[in-house]
């Protein structure tokens, strides 16, 4: 018989989250993230998870998607699902891109290659960070469509050269950061270090005690490399430290539209802008001639205070027209979020954290199993809702409280 004292109150969730290693049984992407903090070392799992300052727009992220309502419409033939929607004219097999992701191999060993596999795998576009511990041409070569996403640095000579170097590689889309010119207020990171690259005595402890962590990063392999800024830094100064200080001196913060018709003209292909929050600026993407626009607030990693982007998106999409394509992120971590974008005008999301816990859960398995999960989360909430494509959701299947 269940003792009463275990039950939580009432109205409290009923939720004990999964305690064990085996990605396979996690059950969402909550319980992902709890065997990620487990694996992961104090400084890495703040990498992932922090936000800047306190952390009120990362809350926000979360609050404003829990707080839109699904609409259901009921008795619909709901046997035959379809999940998958056209992006840039070619089918995504579901409403989702892998966001760009720093330092990814910090959370696996070549975790940037790992999570191109399991986009390849479920059948949805890479997006690889400037900033990441892979060669551009060797993610491409996995045959993922690649999209590749740059900032805006100072040396403008070597940021055309990356540019050259995703166009012979056969990427689909360059993506411009512009809300981390200036780099948002991360307090975590700069407590777990007392010089850079430098961690305190208190964090090499923690790293110790995660042993597994140790072996599949640390020791094998040593601290991962920066393998896309070989074109700004002198041969062999690829390491995290080296790049950390350099990066730090390179955001071009006197970015304008200018340089984006200036992108425009060097880049032949799909070019996207990302960390647009507002209805004008999207539109001066448009007109500096950009294809698409990613609505972001960088996951709560810049301006705290910023609105989520989930709660502009409707007024992006009607300001910019059916044509452009409308990318949102920041906070989703459940299938039905990504209904909810769907709805909102979203052609797609892009998936930072949620699928970096299954990274950092347990590698390519974990990385897989998050995207699992989402698709399934996805494919269940089309049924609940009564809507049988996800290219058919629309305005009015979400309603506020
Ligand atoms: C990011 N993000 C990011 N964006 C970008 O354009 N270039 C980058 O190198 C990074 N690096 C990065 C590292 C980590 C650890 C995180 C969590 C985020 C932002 C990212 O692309 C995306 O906008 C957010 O992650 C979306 O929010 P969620 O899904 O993580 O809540």
């Amino acid at each position: 018989m269940m003792n009463p004292s275990n039950l939580p109150d009432a109205g409290a969730p009923r939720r004990r989250l999964y305690g064990g290693n085996d990605p396979a049984r996690a059950q969402g992407i909550a319980e992902l993230r709890a065997m990620a903090a487990r694996r992961l070392p104090n400084f890495c799992l703040e990498y992932l998870e922090g936000g800047a300052d306190d952390e009120l727009t990362l809350a926000r992220n979360r609050r404003a998607l829990d707080d839109i309502l699904l609409l259901p419409r009921t008795l619909v033939d709901v046997s035959q699902r379809a999940l998958s929607v056209p992006l840039f004219g070619t089918d995504s097999a579901l409403p989702a891109v892998i966001a760009p992701t720093g330092f990814n191999g910090l959370l696996t060993h070549a975790g940037d290659r790992v999570l191109a596999e399991a986009a390849l795998a479920a059948g949805i576009p890479f997006c690889q960070s400037m900033v990441s511990t892979v060669a551009l041409e060797e993610i491409a070569a996995t045959g993922v469509r690649h999209w590749m996403q740059i900032y805006p640095f100072k040396d403008r000579d070597n940021l055309a050269a990356i540019v050259r170097r995703a166009e012979q590689a056969g990427s689909e889309a360059i993506v411009l950061t512009t809300d981390a010119s200036v780099f948002g207020n991360r307090e975590w990171d700069r407590r777990n270090y007392r010089a850079p690259l430098k961690l305190t005595p208190r964090n090499l402890v923690d790293v110790a005690l995660h042993p597994r962590w140790v072996m599949d990063v640390l020791v094998p392999h040593g601290m991962p490399r920066f393998r896309n800024l070989g074109d700004f830094l002198p041969p062999g100064m690829d390491s995290a430290k080296n790049a950390a200080a350099f990066l730090a001196g390179q955001m071009d913060t006197s970015l304008t539209w200018d340089d984006v018709r200036r992108l425009r003209d060097l880049w032949p292909r799909k070019l996207l802008v990302k960390g647009v929050l507002l209805p004008e600026d999207a539109v001066r993407a448009q007109e500096a001639g950009a294809d698409g626009v990613v609505v972001s607030n960088h996951g709560g990693r810049q301006l705290d205070g910023a609105p989520a982007p989930i709660e502009t998106l409707a007024a992006v999409r009607a300001a910019v027209g059916a044509e452009m394509t409308v990318i949102v992120d920041s906070g989703f971590r459940r299938g039905s979020d990504f209904v909810k974008a769907r709805a909102l005008g979203a052609d797609a999301v892009m998936s930072g954290r949620a699928t970096l816990y299954g990274l950092a859960a347990a590698g390519a398995v974990g990385a897989a199993r998050a995207l699992e999960i989402l698709r399934s989360e996805m494919e269940r909430t089309l049924g609940l809702i009564g809507c049988a494509q996800m290219c058919a959701v629309d305005a009015r299947f979400v309603g506020r409280g």
